[in-house]
């Protein structure tokens, strides 16, 4: 069932590291009773992503998968090497998670040639043609996006007079970028007080967010309310708002995307006011669908994460026993 054969390793600009279980002889095919995975992931950005990261090779060796591991340093020229390199090494399944949503058919059709399966995980792509992957596992963003807008459109209830709202935007293009920033709009509709009245990238990084965070107090008078799209960009921007010489949570109310420890700390200190939370542990979850796909099984076409959100009590209580 398992491809085995020994084609040699194209040229890496990238850095491939093999783990888990099984031999990597000749750099290519599988180990004799688990399956080989390409796993091309976007870089390691955020603290979500260096949580993901970990999720998913400490499943793969766990279920004895022999993990082919790339770090594309959120550049998509990389990641379709990356792709490249698996299909060559006629990896048994193919899973990665699109830095950005377009530009994938090419690569992907290569794949689907090669008769190599691909799995979405994280983040999708906007491909017409869906036989080109096998399934997508991951959050649903827009929701992630409306959950943010309607706590706002709740705490601002009883104030009257415009909100001005400054959005950090993540990864231009990006799958959680543009879904994030859909149903957040869409959310805080249901008030016309709120209004977004700056948004640029923070590329979901603690450094962006905090250089866009400066610009806006810089040049945006009486900002009321940052949305982040992720924890990381919400965290620059405190460090920025503290060298304002305000206050966040107070002067400025936060509202972040992921639930990672260093977001939820911020949370419990008041510094963040709702975290809507996205799932990085998608490691086991992606080793079954796997391990069904090489055997032909057949598998639904989405599998949507779990996720809930949380206020600074809710972070109180549950930080201690956090994962990540
Ligand atoms: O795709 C998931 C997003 O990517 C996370 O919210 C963010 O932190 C990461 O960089």
């Amino acid at each position: 069932m398992f491809k085995k054969s020994f084609v040699a390793v194209v040229a890496a600009t990238l850095a491939l590291t093999a783990c888990g279980g099984g031999s990597d002889a000749g750099g290519g095919g599988g180990s004799d009773d688990g399956i080989t995975m390409g796993f091309a992931q976007v870089g390691a950005e955020s603290g979500w992503r260096t949580a993901n990261t970990k999720s998913v090779q400490d499943s793969a060796k766990e279920a004895g998968v022999d993990l082919k591991f790339s770090d594309a340093q959120q550049k998509q020229e990389n990641q379709i090497k990356a792709i490249r390199s698996y299909i060559q090494q006629q990896v048994d399944v193919i899973a990665f998670s699109p830095v950005v949503e377009s530009g994938w058919d090419t690569v992907l059709k290569e794949a689907k040639d090669a008769d190599i399966p691909v799995i979405l995980t994280d983040r999708s792509v906007d491909s017409a043609d869906t036989s080109l992957y096998k399934t997508f596992l991951g959050s649903d963003f827009v929701e992630e996006g409306k959950k943010a807008g309607d706590w706002l459109v709740q705490d601002s209830a009883s104030t009257d007079g415009p909100i001005n709202i400054v959005e950090l935007q993540g990864t231009t293009g990006a799958a959680p970028a543009i879904d994030r920033k859909e149903g957040f709009e869409a959310a805080i509709a249901a008030d016309p007080d709120l209004k977004i009245v700056q948004s640029q990238t923070g590329d979901f990084t603690r450094s962006g967010g905090k250089q866009v965070m400066e610009a806006f107090l810089k040049n945006t008078p009486d900002i009321d309310v940052v949305y982040a799209h992720n924890d990381d960009m919400g965290l620059g921007a405190i460090e920025a708002i503290e060298a304002a010489g305000k206050v966040p949570g107070k002067d400025i109310k936060i509202i972040t995307v992921d639930a990672v420890k260093d977001g939820m700390t911020a949370l419990s200190e008041g510094k963040i006011n709702y975290i809507v939370e996205c799932n990085p542990l998608l490691g086991d979850q992606l080793m079954d669908l796997a391990e069904k796909v090489v055997a032909g099984e057949e598998v639904p076409a989405r599998v949507v994460t779990e996720e809930s959100a949380f206020t600074p009590e809710q972070a109180k209580e549950v930080l201690a026993s956090r994962e990540y």
